[in-house]
């Protein structure tokens, strides 16, 4: 309502310009067509800066409303920052407002940070507006309840950080309708049941994490569509299968599936993958026996770890060959045979834990 009141009145202002610059021109200008043009032109120049303003307007307040219903929904502040700073005078300038960012050129909202601020509440679908946000930082919070949909209408998203909230339900399917998202954090939090196959629609993903959710299942074999990936975490959850597919992630360097549910032969499509360099499957339920040749596509591999699971058989003997290896963690699991002597000219070992298995001998050339 005042919006449009203001822009009312702006228009009115220039029109009273208008008229008194034409009066001053009819009496110095003796050529009348020109006169008629001078006005014409300003008449024009007039109309597209008056509707360029209104535009500008009409979304500063769809931006300003947007934050303001979001403030509206916030039932603990404890700190007091969303209640003392972001006023809602209407001559208060959105973009001076703390986690406010805004383009330089067309002053609406790109990016918003209400990280660590203790806030408690739910998202209200009036979020969805703010149609020029490219990064959403909610991480370190209580927000709660269900996520609104209308957030799937904020397509220049490029980043959300929800970690460590209180959400809980299931991963709503529209995550999968951010063509630019490339950032997308939900640990710890109360999500449950399987992740959506439409997240594997998010073609421009680098990072996705899901850690510390409730989350169960098997990860879709959509998930070797995402071939920009470089990071995946799904560090405690339920998860029981990872699908052959993962292996075709050629640029993924960190692979945490801690704390899982994984079974039976899980980790052998992931042992392929030569640009890993952390790979984690520390705490699952797999058994079955190491391939001797691990080191020929875990090439870049500097942190492993398969630490209590089932596993048997024998340690590789030529895990020498992954030379980049800087821990290696294969403790409380059944490997049997001795410990290869060659672990001690792996360059850049710091770490190796190998107790709580059925290993004989423990001494190996200059490792301890
Ligand atoms: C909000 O915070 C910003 C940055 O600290 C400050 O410039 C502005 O004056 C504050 N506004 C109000 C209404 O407190
Ligand atoms: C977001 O805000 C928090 C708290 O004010 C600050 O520590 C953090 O650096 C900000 N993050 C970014 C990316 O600006
Ligand atoms: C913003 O979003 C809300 C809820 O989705 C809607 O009711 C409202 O009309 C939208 N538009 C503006 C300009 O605030
Ligand atoms: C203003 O923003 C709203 C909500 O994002 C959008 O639907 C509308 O098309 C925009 N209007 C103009 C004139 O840009
Ligand atoms: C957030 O979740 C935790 C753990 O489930 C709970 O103890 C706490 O009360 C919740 N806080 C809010 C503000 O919802
Ligand atoms: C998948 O992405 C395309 C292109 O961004 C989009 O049109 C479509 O709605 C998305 N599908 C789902 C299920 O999110
Ligand atoms: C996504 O992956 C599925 C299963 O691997 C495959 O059938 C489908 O063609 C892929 N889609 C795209 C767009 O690459
Ligand atoms: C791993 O790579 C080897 C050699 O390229 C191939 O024979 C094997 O089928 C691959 N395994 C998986 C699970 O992708
Ligand atoms: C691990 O797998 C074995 C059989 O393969 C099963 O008996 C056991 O319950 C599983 N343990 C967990 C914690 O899932
Ligand atoms: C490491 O040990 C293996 C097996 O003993 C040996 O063949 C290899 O040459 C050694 N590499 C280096 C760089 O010393
Ligand atoms: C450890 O290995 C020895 C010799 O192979 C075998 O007799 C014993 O049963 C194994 N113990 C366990 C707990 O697997």
């Amino acid at each position: 309502m005042s919006s449009s009141f203001r822009s009312n009145l702006n228009r009115k202002m220039k029109t009273t310009t208008i008229k008194e610059r034409s009066r001053f021109l009819l009496s110095k200008m003796l050529s009348m067509i020109h006169c008629l043009c001078y006005i014409y032109m300003m008449i024009m120049a007039n109309y597209f800066t008056a509707g360029a303003l209104a535009i500008a307007h009409t979304n500063f307040s769809t931006d300003q409303s947007a934050l303001l219903a979001l403030k509206a929904h916030i039932t603990s502040d404890p700190q007091n920052i969303l209640t003392a700073n972001w006023s809602s005078a209407s001559n208060s300038n959105i973009c001076n407002w703390i986690g406010v960012t805004c383009g330089a050129r067309h002053q609406r909202v790109t990016a918003l940070n209400l990280s660590d601020m203790g806030l408690a509440g739910v998202i209200p679908p009036h979020l969805g507006n703010l149609s020029f946000l490219v990064v959403l930082y909610a991480n370190n919070n209580f927000f709660n309840g269900p996520l609104p949909q209308e957030l799937s209408r904020l397509r220049r998203l490029k980043a959300i950080y929800f970690q460590e909230n209180n959400f809980t339900g299931t991963i709503p399917s529209w995550f999968g309708s951010f063509p630019k998202l490339q950032t997308f954090i939900l640990s710890g939090n109360g999500f449950s049941g399987s992740i959506p196959t439409s997240i594997f629609n998010l073609s421009a993903l680098e990072i996705i994490s899901v850690s510390s959710n409730q989350l169960s299942g098997s990860i879709p074999r959509e998930i070797g569509n995402l071939t920009m990936l470089k990071g995946i975490n799904l560090d405690d959850n339920k998860f029981e299968e990872l699908p052959n597919e993962i292996g075709s992630l050629g640029q993924l360097e960190e692979l945490f599936v801690q704390e899982n549910a994984l079974k039976g032969s899980a980790f052998v499509p992931v042992l392929n993958i030569s640009s890993l360099t952390t790979l984690t499957l520390f705490g699952n339920n797999m058994s079955g026996s190491l391939p001797d040749n691990i080191c020929e596509h875990l090439s870049s591999i500097r942190r492993f770890s398969l630490g209590r699971n089932q596993l048997d058989g024998l340690i590789p003997s030529k895990l020498w060959q992954c030379k980049e290896l800087r821990e290696i963690t294969l403790g409380s699991n059944n490997f049997r045979g001795s410990i290869p002597k060659s672990l001690g000219n792996l360059t850049y070992l710091t770490k190796i834990l190998l107790g709580d298995n059925n290993l004989t001998g423990n001494k190996f050339g200059g490792v301890s």
